[in-house]
């Protein structure tokens, strides 16, 4: 059976991700990368693993996730699983494990899933594609955080490297009988 990586993407850093994980797994098994938004329907059954991603947006994942996990929280806690976050705080490294990343701390806590795994990634910072709007919010986000102010930039934080261990961990994971 092949392994399933869902994302909740807003500006494709999540996606980007989640097919990096994909393609690093499809080197040792088959995977299948997919739209959380898509994958209201699907039947876990079908899967040996499944791993989930989503970003952070003003304090949030999107609501596509919780949705999700409602609807299919027996099979999510019966086979091996795996939950990332993807925000810009965890751009520092301090700030980039599920006990010291307030978002994710916060989503564990409340939620009945149980993940095997959990990890969180830093995102990107790409002023150029984001509306007026987004950008002042962030602009300012960024300065009272002491980040990047320059909204002609585009910085991807996103350590690959850690993806990467991520992703062969998850490989690892041993199917529940
Ligand atoms: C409008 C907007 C709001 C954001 N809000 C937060 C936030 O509250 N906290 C945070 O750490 N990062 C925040 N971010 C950063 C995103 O989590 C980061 O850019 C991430 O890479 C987005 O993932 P995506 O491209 O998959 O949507 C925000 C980004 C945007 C554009």
């Amino acid at each position: 059976m092949k392994a399933l990586v869902l994302y909740a993407s807003r500006d494709g850093q999540t996606h980007a991700i989640a097919s990096y994980i994909g393609s690093c797994l499809k080197e040792g098994a088959d995977c299948e990368v997919m739209d959380l938004q898509d994958a209201g329907q699907i039947d876990l059954s079908s899967y040996s693993k499944v791993m989930i991603g989503a970003s952070i947006r003003y304090g949030h994942f999107a609501p596509v996730l919780n949705k999700f996990i409602k609807q299919h929280i027996v099979e999510l806690n019966a086979m091996p699983s795996a939950f990332f976050s993807v925000n810009l705080t965890a751009r520092k490294p301090e700030k980039r494990t599920p006990q010291t990343n307030a978002y994710t701390r916060k989503f564990l806590l409340a939620t009945p899933w149980k993940p095997t795994l959990c990890n969180v990634f830093a995102g990107a910072l790409r002023y150029p594609r984001y509306g007026w709007l987004d950008r002042v919010m962030i602009q300012l986000i960024m300065r009272i955080t002491g980040g990047e102010t320059d909204t002609s930039k585009e910085v991807e934080y996103t350590d690959w490297q850690q993806v990467k261990q991520f992703a062969a961990d998850f490989g690892k994971l041993a199917v529940k009988k």
